[in-house]
């Protein structure tokens, strides 16, 4: 029989379980500290801790929460004169109590508006509403939220404003006042201007020349966020580099505010998130209905990695990176823009397990040191 020195057998069984704990205790948030926020958006039900196991892993991997639904006015506003802040009030709690960076999403958005909203017909009542809404909201969390997405989704894929029912009844002017409610109601505040496909040519020059009105007019606006709703191939790390820069160079922030890659066929070439848009559904439409193959995984950690070394490289530039939803089972993108696929786009899988595009993304870390 072989002797086994018992000094050394204890100190390399040490290493191996600190080895082990190591890995299992790295988590987003820690090792991305020191370069920007690592956020995710909460369901209503995670917001109330329902799922344990979902509330633990949301703890440990991030730092700043988004609500995913319930700050929407339809939720928060749901008659003219009669606020619900239940859930809100408890998003940020919840967020308080972890000492996490919260987030406002959002005020000012033509989708999901309470009925009552919809009828606004003349710009007396939009104004009216405007001003209450705003002030009334900021004011509530007043010091304790730390941004808000004060308008969202205002451009068309050409740049050109949307004909929102705000800009309707208001003209553009909308815009800049959206901005001074939320300054007046809460000075410190950071504010932002939200949207998706803002990496596209013309629609970044849409979003560029609305900011620098918004800053012309006298209006304070903080930082941008690009949704980064994409797919594996598009938009093309070279446009979002350019989109980075040219956002950065207007003096603002730049946040990427709600995360996630697609896996599953898009024969329209969609992009973005235009939540009206919806098609019928076919097998072919969805094709990993139990698994994702590994050439496919192996394609989404690639993706990662290339989008958060980007990233890294422009940290300066880049206040947070908000992942849209905690795990794939939750996604939107399991219902758009076809109802039911099973799709795969985050780093965490339906069962909570990391995936390989969140080792890559850890990876990138460890590989620095
Ligand atoms: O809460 C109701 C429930 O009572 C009802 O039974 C059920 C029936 O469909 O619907 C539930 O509401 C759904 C809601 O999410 C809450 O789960 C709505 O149907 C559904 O349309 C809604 O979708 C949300 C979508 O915004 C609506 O615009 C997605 O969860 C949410 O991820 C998505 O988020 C948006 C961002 O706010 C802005 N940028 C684009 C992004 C993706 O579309």
């Amino acid at each position: 029989m072989r002797f086994i020195n018992p000094y050394l057998f204890v100190v390399t069984t040490l290493l191996a379980v600190s080895c082990t704990s190591q890995k299992e205790t790295a988590s987003l948030k820690d090792v991305y500290k020191n370069d920007f926020y690592i956020g995710t958006a909460l369901s209503a039900d995670q917001i109330e801790g329902k799922d344990a196991k979902v509330d633990s892993l949301i703890k440990k991997e991030f730092n700043a929460i988004t609500a995913e639904n319930i700050m929407k006015s339809m939720y928060t506003h749901p008659q003219k004169d009669k606020y619900d802040f239940a859930l809100s009030d408890k998003f940020v709690a919840y967020g308080e109590k972890n000492k996490m960076f919260i987030h406002g999403h959002t005020l000012i958005w033509h989708s999901q508006l309470a009925p009552w909203m919809e009828k606004i017909a003349d710009s007396t009542e939009m104004k009216a509403f405007m001003k209450d809404h705003i002030t009334t909201i900021v004011s509530k969390y007043k010091g304790r939220i730390d941004s808000w997405d004060v308008v969202n989704e205002a451009l068309n894929e050409d740049g050109t404003l949307r004909q929102s029912v705000f800009l309707k009844t208001l003209g553009e002017k909308y815009l800049v006042d959206a901005f001074k409610l939320a300054e007046k109601a809460d000075p410190k505040v950071d504010l932002y201007y939200n949207d998706y496909n803002l990496e596209d040519p013309a629609k970044r020059a849409g979003a560029i020349a609305l900011i620098k009105k918004i800053k012309a007019a006298g209006g304070k606006i903080d930082g941008v966020g690009s949704q980064g709703h994409w797919n594996l191939n598009s938009p093309s790390l070279e446009e979002i580099e350019k989109s980075i820069l040219e956002y950065s160079a207007l003096g603002i922030k730049v946040a990427f505010t709600e995360l996630d890659i697609t896996v599953l066929p898009n024969p329209w070439d969609l992009k973005g998130a235009d939540v009206n848009q919806k098609f019928e559904g076919n097998a072919q439409m969805n094709p990993y209905p139990e698994k994702l193959p590994d050439s496919i995984q192996n394609k989404l950690a690639e993706r990662y990695a290339s989008i958060f070394k980007l990233f890294l490289k422009h940290k300066d530039k880049i206040s947070r990176v908000t992942f849209w939803g905690v795990y794939d089972g939750q996604s939107w993108l399991n219902d758009w823009p076809i109802k039911g696929r099973t799709n795969y786009p985050l780093p965490f899988d339906a069962n909570l397990k990391h995936k390989k595009a969140y080792d890559s993304i850890l990876n990138l870390k460890k590989a620095k040191k």
